[in-house]
């Protein structure tokens, strides 16, 4: 992994990666995007780590692909960059544990994309959200037509696309785009609050609500209710549930 367009942390169960290329708001081009798919690997594997932080240094997230790269390539290229940012999108939604976005400043294009794909989202309030590639004459290839539409509904999400306007962090709250926004002094604090939270929980027991959650949104009702079922079974069986239900009962009687 190249240290110099990203760094992963780890403390206290949280992994944390940090896109770092402030020079140029963290626009995304190949070696980071290569670097950020190691990192969530890593993650994954690494059983001390319970959930991890996607966020940008110098205080913005992402503004999006990196336009002086994209312009040296051929279309069939620059479909294929954006065949790339979606696998990142599908790895982070198939990861076993929670991945959240802690966001300030920009938050464009393929960082906008990557951030949809997280379980939370948070932000701080001088944070903005939008698509400008219509912009460019381009649209965005990374998975954002289709997952801030399914988020956010068809009417709204088609004026942010269509418009390519930046919208802030206290509208993308009223749109549940944002699980919270705080104050830029206080944003640490509240993910590692709420992440602390999650780490008290079963490991195995959020694995399976993520799968439920991400596997059953894209099928027909009548199969993500048996993939829920599944999920249920495979989490009752666990011996952390046994022992909590027991437990349960026990102190009722
Ligand atoms: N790709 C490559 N470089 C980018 C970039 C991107 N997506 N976004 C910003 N940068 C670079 C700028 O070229 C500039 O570099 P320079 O100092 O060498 O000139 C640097 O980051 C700072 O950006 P700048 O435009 O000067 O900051 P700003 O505060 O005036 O404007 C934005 C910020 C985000 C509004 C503006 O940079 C922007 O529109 N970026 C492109 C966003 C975009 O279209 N993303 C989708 C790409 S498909």
């Amino acid at each position: 992994m190249n240290e110099m367009v990203l760094i992963y942390e780890k403390s206290e169960g949280i992994g944390t990666i940090t896109l770092n290329r402030p020079d140029v708001l963290n626009a995304l081009n190949a070696e980071m995007i290569d670097a950020l798919s190691d990192a969530l690997k890593n993650a994954e594997r690494d059983e001390d780590v319970r959930s991890v932080v996607i966020t940008g240094a110098g205080g913005n997230f992402s503004a999006g692909a990196d336009i002086s790269e994209l312009i040296e390539k051929t279309p069939i290229h620059a479909g294929e960059t954006a065949r790339r940012i979606q696998e990142i999108t599908m790895q982070i939604e198939s990861m076993r544990k929670p991945v959240l976005a802690k966001i300030r400043g920009y938050c464009l294009g393929g960082g906008f994309e990557i951030a949809l794909a997280c379980d939370f989202r948070f932000a701080s309030e001088d944070a903005s959200f939008g698509f400008p590639e219509i912009n460019l004459a381009i649209i965005p290839g990374g998975g954002g037509t289709q997952r801030l539409t399914r988020l956010i509904g068809k009417t709204e999400a088609a004026e942010i696309l269509f418009t390519g306007e930046r919208i802030r962090a206290d509208k993308a709250l009223s749109l549940h785009i944002l699980n919270a926004v705080t104050s830029a002094a206080e944003l640490d604090d509240a993910v590692n609050a709420f992440l602390k939270k999650l780490h008290a929980k079963s490991a195995v027991a959020l694995s399976l609500l993520k799968r439920a959650i991400n596997s059953g949104i894209n099928m027909p009702l009548e199969h993500a209710l048996m993939t829920e079922a599944d999920c249920f079974t495979i989490a009752f069986a666990t011996e952390d549930a046994q022992k909590n239900l027991k437990a349960f009962l026990k102190r009722r009687k």
